[in-house]
């Protein structure tokens, strides 16, 4: 109908001035003519200008008393001719009412206050602020004057009103014509074909999202720092045994019996199988003699070293415990030097908070050849982590009990303003190497970051969380783009 209106007038008329009160005298909604009228506009039928109007509008409170009367003059109507004890007119017309009702009719020096009682000084009043009330509803012009004292008792409030003036467009016909979006079978057995006009195809339309799979974030950055270590030259190590002895994870790495972090505190053990039953015996028994008396120029750490303890079956808390099998299956053939690395899960028996999981992955890199010194070691590290996009890089002397000297490695976050902490790293110490059955002059330099940290750094997580595990934020997965390493 709306449509209908506007197309058939124009076909009369130059222009439909004000859309409002085109809508008014036709009774159609304004709403409903905007709509029509952007429609008609977005097919170019007409041309629209915006208009705009300052307008004003009742309160609530505006509301009530243009249809019950200002409260002054309900309240003058309330008092009788001889007049009225205060307190009794205070019931009458209710607290709140008397209270506003008083100041204003004091001003307009209505009424006789006295201590006690309350009487007309006037015979008759009018009811000016109903009547402007009444007057504003009806989109009539009133005086600034009055406008501002109605605003200044918040009974009206401004409203700017939009609509449009609307001429002839250049596609301007008195009916809209069908556009068809679909050929059909009917169209064609009709004849009717010949006659249609099609709606035209519009190239910048977005099309529909693909709804594929969607690569985790942490697959993502793993992917990329596979092929940072790949351009470098190293081969990935197989990392595909969770559960792993302490002997691998602990024993061939010279950790003491006793360390800490053997403590169930920080490693899950299992309950079945809770033993291994195979362990390559004569290495053990090396590693048992460099652990109670040393070797190899060491004197060892002088306790009992038990058996049992080795045999136990743990969850891997670092990919090291694969980096100890690489090598002692490397010792077992002639020495060829070679560059290794893995990125997989391991597990710790931590709280879980914000930046903690029970199980994270870790990335880890190993470089085993004659010779090599810390020197090597921090350059390699350069490498690594220019890769990484991580430039600046400082080191701090630190202490794990298969690497001597070991380093933290600190890198200056641009984004953060501070030095952060973004991995471990050590030349293995010769008590691990030795009874392994290498070379003496075979040095091993490696290093080790968990795979969670950049990627939180590089797509802006702050919750491991929403990253990781049961509580892992779906839409996170759907939505984030590939963040490339080394670009901030
Ligand atoms: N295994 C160490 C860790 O879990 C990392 C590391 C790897 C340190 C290799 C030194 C050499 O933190």
């Amino acid at each position: 109908m709306a449509e209908e209106a506007i197309l058939g007038y124009l076909e009369h008329n130059d222009e439909i001035k004000d859309s409002g009160e085109f809508a008014e005298e036709r009774e159609i909604e304004h709403n409903e003519i905007v709509n029509v009228i952007k429609s008609l506009h977005g097919f170019r039928y007409v041309d629209a200008e915006d208009i705009k109007r300052e307008s004003w509008v009742l309160t609530d409170e505006g509301k009530t008393y243009a249809e019950a009367g200002s409260p002054e003059v309900q309240l003058f109507l309330a008092i009788p001719e001889e007049g009225i004890p205060k307190d009794e007119l205070q019931k009458k017309v209710g607290p709140s009412l008397f209270k506003i009702a008083c100041a204003q009719a004091a001003k307009n020096k209505w009424l006789d206050m006295g201590k006690q009682r309350i009487s007309r000084k006037v015979q008759h009043v009018d009811d000016k602020v109903k009547d402007l009330l009444l007057q504003i509803r009806q989109g009539q012009v009133i005086g600034s004057d009055d406008i501002k004292a109605l605003k200044a008792r918040k009974l009206i409030v401004p409203q700017t009103w939009k609509g449009y003036s609307v001429k002839k467009g250049p596609n301007y016909a008195p009916k809209r014509k069908q556009v068809v979006t679909d050929l059909t079978r009917d169209n064609f057995q009709s004849g009717e074909w010949k006659e249609l006009e099609f709606k035209e195809y519009n190239y910048s339309a977005k099309g529909q999202p693909l709804e594929g799979g969607h690569l985790h974030p942490l697959l993502k950055v793993r992917s990329q720092l596979k092929q940072i270590f790949l351009c470098m030259g190293f081969e990935e190590m197989p990392t595909n045994n969770f559960v792993e002895s302490s002997f691998w994870n602990f024993d061939a790495l010279f950790q003491p019996q006793q360390h800490p972090a053997r403590d169930s505190h920080d490693t899950f053990f299992l309950e079945t199988p809770s033993t291994t039953n195979i362990l390559p015996e004569d290495y053990v028994q090396r590693v048992k003699q460099v652990h109670e008396s040393g070797g190899y120029g060491s004197r060892g750490y002088a306790y009992d070293w038990k058996r049992e303890e080795a045999n136990k079956n743990l969850l891997r808390t670092h990919t090291t415990a694969v980096s100890s099998r690489m090598l002692y299956q490397l010792a077992k053939k002639p020495f060829s030097p070679k560059k290794y690395f893995s990125i997989d899960r391991v597990f710790r028996n931590e709280a879980v908070d914000r930046t903690h999981l029970a199980e994270f992955h870790q990335i880890e890199g190993l470089v085993c050849d004659r010779g090599l010194t810390l020197c090597d070691l921090i350059g390699v590290l350069h490498d690594f982590f220019s890769r990484m996009g991580m430039t600046k890089l400082k080191f701090k002397p630190a202490y794990n009990p298969y690497t001597e000297p070991s380093m933290e490695i600190f890198s200056y976050h641009e984004g953060f303003k501070k030095w952060v902490e973004v991995g471990n790293s050590g030349m293995f110490r010769p008590e691990m190497l030795q009874p392994m059955g290498l070379p003496e002059d075979v040095q091993v330099i490696a290093w080790g970051l968990s795979l969670e940290r950049p990627t939180m750094i590089l797509y802006g997580i702050d919750n491991i969380r929403d990253l990781f595990g049961h509580k892992v934020d779906l839409g996170l997965m759907k939505k984030n783009p590939i963040c490339r390493l080394g670009i901030e």
